[in-house]
């Protein structure tokens, strides 16, 4: 991986802070050694809006645009466990660009528009639904803990279940009823959201299987766009395998955020496997990992 992804220099994001003089002359200075260099850069004094634990949001360069960042920091367990998994952000730009690409020609709306960089896209500002949807297909995770169910378990038919974002009460599960009591969505926004996660399975869930990998659970946020006084939800945040359980099918090999969350070891080579064998990873790439299993055995993990 090159190095031009390193994190934004701090004073060409806090314009409001540092005095605009100053930091223009330090953005103008930043930008001619780049020039200089013939690097094209993406200019970065932006205004950020919101930083959460494996992203930023910055402002867009047109309205209704937002930058989304993503860093290589890593939280578990509702933040209790932290860390950072080197090169995490690149790869989940890369797969995050590469599936709502893909969702998008299958018809399934997304607040993707472009990548800029190696750490950054171009997405649309929505107004986040305060939902967390999870798809499962295979028991595993909390639903394994809750209901006593072995993990491996191919569940007879697809769970989506909810949970309200809020950090602070630790994402609580709920149901179609508090949505409904609390008006965090419609009705209507509930069947699309429902339509839309399901649509989005079938799609991942043979995208990996033509990998090797089978898709066991993953979680989807929607946020609304509004056009005059009428709103749509689209899909927006991102699928990654910060956000997914993938298990290689043969071997039923975690290649996921559960590395990291269970201490499993080689959680960078988890999340570099998925991009290579999605294709967006070519073998060439310095520190690519061509078997996953022999490359473990020789660090010994
Ligand atoms: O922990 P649990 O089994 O409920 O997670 C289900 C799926 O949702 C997993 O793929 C997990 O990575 C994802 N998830 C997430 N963010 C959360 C909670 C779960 O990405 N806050």
């Amino acid at each position: 991986m090159g190095n031009q992804d390193e994190k934004r220099p701090e004073s060409l994001i806090t314009h409001e802070e540092g005095g605009l003089a100053r930091t223009a002359l330090l953005a103008y200075s930043a930008r001619s050694f780049g020039n200089f260099l013939g690097v094209k850069r993406t200019v970065a004094r932006r205004r950020q809006i919101y930083e959460g634990k494996a992203k930023i949001l910055y402002e867009g360069p047109e309205p209704g645009t937002l930058i989304q960042y993503f860093k290589d920091d890593a939280t578990a367990f509702n933040a209790q466990k932290r860390g950072t998994i080197s090169g995490k952000g690149v790869i989940n730009n890369r797969i995050s660009e590469h599936i709502f690409t893909s969702l998008a020609t299958i018809g399934v709306p997304t607040h993707f528009i472009r990548r800029l960089n190696m750490r950054e896209q171009l997405i649309r500002q929505v107004e986040i639904v305060p939902i967390e949807v999870v798809i499962r297909n295979v028991a595993a995770g909390s639903l394994s803990k809750r209901l006593g169910i072995e993990e491996g378990t191919q569940l007879p038919r697809t769970i989506i279940e909810y949970y309200y974002k809020d950090d602070a009460l630790g994402d609580p599960m709920i149901a179609d009823e508090h949505i409904a009591c609390f008006g965090w969505a419609t009705q209507d926004e509930m069947n699309d959201i429902a339509d839309m996660a399901i649509r989005v399975n079938d799609f991942l869930s043979g995208m990996f299987a033509a990998i090797g990998i089978r898709l066991i659970d993953f979680k989807l946020e929607f946020g609304r766009v509004w056009d005059g006084d009428y709103a749509r939800v689209i899909l927006a945040d991102e699928i990654s395998p910060d956000g997914c359980r993938l298990w290689d099918i043969k071997t039923n090999q975690k290649l996921d955020k559960d590395r990291f969350r269970q201490d499993l070891g080689g959680v960078e080579e988890a999340y570099q496997e998925v991009a290579r064998r999605l294709g967006l990873l070519q073998p060439e790439d310095e520190s690519a990992v061509l078997d996953f299993d022999q490359h473990r055995k020789k660090r010994g993990k």
